[in-house]
């Protein structure tokens, strides 16, 4: 019988900047997924891949003075690397700049607009640069930013094909609704309300402002624009629409596509538009988690050398990495990323818990009995309990598999990890070891205590492909002692199994001197501050004059107390300051360098004794002192805190 296809993605990741730790969760997610699937006896196609077009990557490669295909090559090759360091099993990497993509995208968006979906029309509106996203007016944030990194948006207006996506609006919401498309599926209702409900808007496809993207066939000053090209790899690396792959009628739709929630929207609403409107079956599920965040914020490529991952797996071994991440990230929400949990995790779950069941159950069974149990019996206490634990564990790990919830799926098995434990505990091995009639409790004991290790091993090692083969050699398994099938077969191990003690699996680590040099990794990375003063020319020395003309000059410390605009006038700020001799109103001309709020309750250098003056119809009583930066900018003085208001600066 041919086995049952099985196709699941992670995004295609922008080579902007190196891989991070987010990156790593979806793709390691993915792997641990795939895995199993295969264990299961699927025939799985893994795909993940680089998104390497697009105006960001265009300015890069511009500022580092190479080509946009130059600068993705040299990134991607860190990605990949990665993948490998991290023992991702992807069948399949596409680059957005392969020849066979770049084909399919072309003939998918010729037939979008063939079929009436995709029209010209002129594009005005709010463009975040860093995210490539078009906002309107209504999507921005409080400030008028980016809703999704919250920079600063710039306004944008050109010729550009738009896709229509009213006529899918019902049917998306069908979908989002009434089936389980969206994993989880309390997503499904805010996707609903804040874009469906409100009227879908037409989708901006192309565009004429920048040349690195596919070229439109029947319109070249536009290159396609984004979510058509990066959306369209799931089936051109499939095939679709081109010669290069033949997988298509087989692998289509996907099984899982998994995605963090900052492109839940473009997998949970255009890209079914778009399967819709080629008339293609939409995926069985998006799986969409939340962000690794570092101090609360999301992590990104600056703080890349926060948490290197290469750093880390070099440190504590891809596999305690993967199971950190995987065992954090409940699906949807967020999970805060701190080099502290990770080490206490790692020490606890892998070294204390399941390190330490292997390694005692190993030292027992060469200690009691050189190696190899003798094959008498006896049952006793406990047993049923450590038994039935193991056993219903393939059932419950299946379900929480379906739903992809690999962080209650270690949980199961961690469970299992601690009842085994704990059975070592209620067994007292070393004191049945006392008395030579008991010989055969302790082998029961210790067999037990190995099958349990080969039941939970077997699903471990799709979530940690490197440690668990380490364990089949020192509890004595064979490959077939291993197979899927066996997990909830209690008994597999033979019964005169022979152990071979190995090497420590997980180190416990020392969390205080862990940190430290963590820290200070941290610290060595950060670019290191400029030691010299930026060159600046100062200008000529005024003309000298004696102490009595100094002395003239009444220079104060003040305290701004209130502080506005100048409608009339771009530059000037109207003050209200607290001088300590009962107050007045200055005008200054630094309006372009600051904003009211920054000087309101700043103590201030004031030039008390100047002549009032008239500025904008506005009164002056007085000046700030500010100095220029060598760039041109200028600098309000501020004064020592400690300084009152009112004293005489000599
Ligand atoms: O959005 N926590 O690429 P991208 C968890 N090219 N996951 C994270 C993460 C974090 N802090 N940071 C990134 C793009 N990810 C598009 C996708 S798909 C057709 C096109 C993961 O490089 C997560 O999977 O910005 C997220 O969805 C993806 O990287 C975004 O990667």
């Amino acid at each position: 019988m041919s086995k049952k296809p099985y196709y699941i993605t992670t995004p295609i990741y922008y080579p902007s900047g190196n891989p991070h730790i987010g990156h790593c969760y979806t793709t390691v997610a993915c792997d641990s997924i795939a895995r199993l699937r295969r264990m299961q006896g699927y025939d799985v196609l893994f795909l993940t891949g680089t998104d390497e077009h697009g105006q960001k990557i265009e300015q890069k490669a511009a500022e580092k003075g190479v080509t946009p295909k130059e600068y993705v090559d040299e990134i991607v090759a860190v990605f990949q690397k990665l993948w490998k360091r991290m023992n991702v099993s992807y069948d399949r990497y596409i680059r957005t700049t392969d020849a066979y993509h770049i084909e399919t995208v072309q003939k998918i968006f010729k037939d979008l607009y063939d079929k009436g979906y995709i029209y010209k029309g002129e594009y005005t509106g709010k463009y975040c640069t860093p995210c490539e996203s078009f906002w309107t007016e209504s999507q921005l944030d409080e400030n008028g930013c980016c809703p999704e990194c919250h920079r600063e948006v710039t306004e944008a207006k050109e010729e550009a094909y738009f896709m229509k996506m009213s006529p899918f609006a019902d049917r998306i919401e069908k979908l989002l609704t009434e089936t389980d498309y969206l994993q989880p599926k309390n997503r499904a209702l805010e996707l609903v309300n804040n874009f469906i409900r409100p009227g879908l808007e037409d989708l901006c496809v192309s565009r004429t402002s920048f040349q690195w993207g596919i070229p439109v066939t029947f319109d070249d000053k536009h290159v396609v624009y984004v979510w058509i090209d990066a959306l369209s790899n799931y089936i051109s690396a499939l095939g679709y629409a081109n010669n290069t792959y033949s997988d298509f009628s087989s692998y289509w739709p996907a099984d899982v596509h998994m995605v963090a929630k900052d492109i839940m929207r473009f997998h949970a609403i255009i890209w079914p538009a778009m399967l819709m409107a080629l008339e293609l079956p939409l995926p069985k599920h998006l799986a969409v988690h939340g962000w690794i965040t570092f101090n609360g914020q999301k992590m990104s490529k600056s703080l890349g050398n926060v948490v290197d991952p290469f750093l880390l797996a070099d440190r504590y071994g891809a596999d305690a990495i993967r199971y950190h991440i995987l065992r954090e990230m409940a699906l949807g929400a967020d999970s805060s990323f701190s080099n502290e949990i990770m080490i206490n995790r790692i020490n606890s779950d892998l070294a204390n818990g399941l390190g330490n069941l292997v390694s005692r159950t190993v030292a027992m069974a060469e200690k009691y009995f050189g190696g190899t149990l003798p094959e008498e019996r006896q049952p006793g206490e406990f047993d049923d309990a450590l038994i039935a634990a193991a056993v219903s564990l393939r059932g419950k790990l299946e379900k929480l598999l379906d739903n992809t919830q690999l962080n209650l799926m270690l949980a199961e098995i961690f469970q299992v990890v601690s009842r085994a434990n704990k059975y070592i505990d209620e067994t007292a091995p070393w004191i049945l070891a006392r008395d030579e009639a008991n010989r055969p409790r302790l082998a029961t004991v210790l067999y037990n205590l190995l099958e349990t290790i080969r039941m939970i091993s077997i699903p471990l090692s799709a979530f940690m492909p490197e440690t668990m083969p380490k364990v089949w050699v020192q509890i004595g398994a064979d490959e077939s002692d291993v197979a899927y099938d066996t997990m909830d077969t209690f008994g597999k191990l033979s019964a005169a199994v022979t152990v071979q003690k190995g090497d420590m699996l997980f180190p416990r680590i020392d969390v205080d001197q862990e940190i430290e040099a963590l820290n200070q990794m941290i610290l060595d990375a950060q670019p290191k501050e400029e030691s010299a003063e930026p060159a600046y020319t100062p200008e000529p020395l005024a003309k000298e004059i004696g102490m009595e003309i100094f002395a003239q000059t009444d220079l104060r410390v003040a305290k701004v107390v209130a502080c506005e605009k100048i409608k009339k006038s771009k530059k000037l700020l109207k003050l209200q300051l607290d001088d300590g001799m009962g107050g007045r109103q200055v005008v200054s001309g630094i309006a372009p360098w600051y904003a009211p709020e920054d000087l309101i309750g700043k103590k201030i250098m004031l030039v008390a004794n100047l002549k009032a003056a008239t500025l904008c119809g506005v009164e002056s009583n007085g000046m700030i002192c500010a100095a220029d930066t060598p760039d041109g900018n200028v600098r309000v003085i501020f004064p020592d805190d400690s300084l009152p208001v009112g004293a005489k600066i000599h």
